[in-house]
């Protein structure tokens, strides 16, 4: 069987954990792109992870390169090129150098691999995705955003920690745009099945619930560069379920015209990942205050592609 290819645009904190994540889970072959002047550096990651493969045992051929033609025919493209914040910036911030980084990365991605699904990781996240969307005319089902399955994995660790149980009988939804504004959905979580809200008191759960929309900010605060290893993680895990076809339902921001009213935007909704990209965006039903906060979230998304579409014009 021909292996899967997988490019990540961006060889620095997120998109090296993305190569090592995906070397590990045996996906298939890694290209890791960044600037010419860091085109060394990027070869020597690359070795250096190739010269895991032994250790860990995985088969897989890792490039580390400037040139884009070693991403010719990827299957997935993984787009973490761009600036992080510091602490005291938001992730609005970085929206004018961002828009850049994204639109000239996109536009050399189209040419190499045109059928690419791309997964967008670079912040701000709903912004950047419409970027791409925008340079590539891709199908809006092949350009997706990560950050849900991100917000979800914070949403969920701070639950099973509070819990001290196994943070595999939880299961959670989270909704809208990767900023603070995002909408995690008690009504929605479950560990094995009992409702959360029948384990952790209301107001102890809204604490956990602002911890999480707050989560990267922790990071920010404790790092001073943003968090790497789980958003690798959550991007790798969508890149797991388009290579293996796996119709995994998973948080992301897809494109949304009619679905929850959005009106041509790319929000965080459940979707079915599969070979095709976005296969399905599952509609749940919301109560008035969920739909008030996923609105309101949705606002600030619209807000920040306007400006994003200033900077791609101007
Ligand atoms: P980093 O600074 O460690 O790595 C970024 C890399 O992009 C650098 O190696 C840089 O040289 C490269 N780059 C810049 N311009 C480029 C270009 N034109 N072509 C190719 N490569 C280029 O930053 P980090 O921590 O890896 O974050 C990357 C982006 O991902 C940031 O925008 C950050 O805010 C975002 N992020 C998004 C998350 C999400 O959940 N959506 C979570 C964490 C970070
Ligand atoms: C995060 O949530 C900065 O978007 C990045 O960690």
């Amino acid at each position: 069987m021909k292996r899967a290819k997988i490019t990540v645009v961006g060889a620095g904190n997120v998109g090296a954990s993305c190569a090592v994540f995906a070397a590990q889970q045996e996906l298939g072959d890694v290209v890791l792109i960044d600037i010419p002047d860091f085109a060394d550096k990027t070869a020597g990651k690359a070795l250096d992870l190739a010269q895991c493969g032994p250790v860990q045992r995985f088969d897989a051929n890792i490039v580390g390169t400037a040139d884009y033609k070693h991403a010719e025919g990827s299957d997935v493209v993984i787009i973490t090129a761009g600036i992080p914040r510091k602490p005291g910036m938001s992730r609005d911030d970085l929206i004018q150098t961002n828009v850049k980084i994204v639109s000239s990365v996109s536009e050399r991605i189209v040419k190499v691999a045109p059928e690419a699904v791309l997964i967008i990781v670079s912040n701000p996240l709903d912004a950047m995705v419409y970027t791409a969307w925008k340079t590539t005319d891709f199908p809006t089902h092949r350009v997706i955003g990560q950050a849900g399955c991100l917000d979800i994995a914070r949403y969920r660790t701070f639950i099973a920690m509070e819990l001290g149980c196994s943070i595999e009988d939880i299961t959670a939804l989270l909704m809208g745009g990767h900023g603070d504004d995002m909408v995690p959905l008690p009504r929605y979580t479950s560990v094995a099945g009992i409702p959360v809200t029948q384990l952790i008191g209301a107001a102890r759960l809204e604490e956990i619930i602002q911890r999480a929309k707050v989560g990267g900010g922790e990071i920010v605060k404790l790092m001073g560069t943003s968090a790497y290893y789980a958003p690798a993680a959550g991007s790798v895990q969508m890149a797991e379920a388009i290579i293996k076809d796996k119709k995994r339902i998973l948080p992301c921001a897809a494109f949304c015209d009619s679905e929850y009213g959005v009106g041509g935007y790319f929000v965080g909704v459940p979707c079915v990942l599969g070979s095709g990209g976005v296969e399905k965006v599952i509609e749940v039903e919301l109560d008035g205050n969920e739909r008030k906060q996923l609105t309101a979230s949705v606002e600030h998304v619209k807000e920040l592609v306007g400006i994003a579409d200033g900077f791609m014009k101007g």
